[in-house]
């Protein structure tokens, strides 16, 4: 048995990657799955929250109980995010989400044009879902907790600790290297104002349900 510590929350998630249309037919993605984000989803439901989960493109059965937006690009994500924050007690942001889009998307597939030469592709900056859903809660010195990720290929402590106060949020979750994409277990660094501690390795429900407890001591 366990306690149903969120029981009449509202708890806001973002999983998956999202992806950036170059043209009808490609696009740029990455390589997160959405396990560990649909297992938060998962261990928040039987938490006993409401639970609404913003999923970019993934292959992932939906928890039981769980409302689920699904989107694309970080553009769709963000408008998807937005209106669902309103009202929310906590807000966890594991999506990976595309920090660049292509400029602009080729309405048509774009062709060889037979010169051997490439096209060029320039970026534009996406929005930032956490930073941006943090900063009007507390414009609005609501009471929705924030909670992001992190993914580090080196100084996972301090680029985390540095990430938490940048994007505003009072807890952030670092992913334990090596890379744990598509992988069923992770390891994770949590971070608060307090200090830091690691989750050892495990499956990523396990996890998510320490994490979610976690959570809940700080609501
Ligand atoms: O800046 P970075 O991408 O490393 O930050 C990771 C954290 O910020 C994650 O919680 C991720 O979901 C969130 N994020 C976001 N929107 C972005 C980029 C990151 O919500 N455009």
């Amino acid at each position: 048995f366990q306690p149903k510590r969120l029981a009449g929350k509202r708890v806001l998630i973002t999983a998956g990657p999202t992806f950036e249309a170059i043209d009808p037919v490609r696009g740029i993605t990455n390589l997160s799955s959405g396990k560990m984000g649909f297992a938060i989803a998962r261990a928040a439901r039987e938490a006993g929250a409401q639970v609404t989960l913003v999923a970019g493109p993934v292959s992932l059965a939906t928890p039981r109980g769980v409302t689920r937006i699904d989107v694309r690009s970080a553009r769709d994500m963000m408008a998807a995010t937005q209106p669902e924050a309103e009202g929310a007690d906590v807000f966890i942001a594991t999506a990976a989400v595309a920090d660049w889009r292509p400029a602009t998307a080729s309405e048509h597939k774009i062709k060889k044009d037979g010169s051997g030469q490439a096209p060029a592709l320039a970026f534009t900056e996406n929005p930032d879902i956490l930073a941006t859903v943090a900063q009007s809660a507390r414009a609005k010195s609501g009471a929705l907790f924030c909670v992001g990720f992190a993914a580090e290929s080196q100084d996972l402590a301090a680029n985390a600790q540095a990430k938490r106060l940048r994007k505003g949020v009072p807890l952030l979750v670092g992913n334990i290297g090596p890379a744990t994409f598509g992988a069923e277990d992770n390891a994770l660094l949590v971070i608060d104002d307090q200090g830091s501690f690691e989750m050892p390795r495990a499956p990523k429900l396990q996890l998510a349900r320490a994490l979610v407890a976690q959570i809940a001591n700080h609501l």
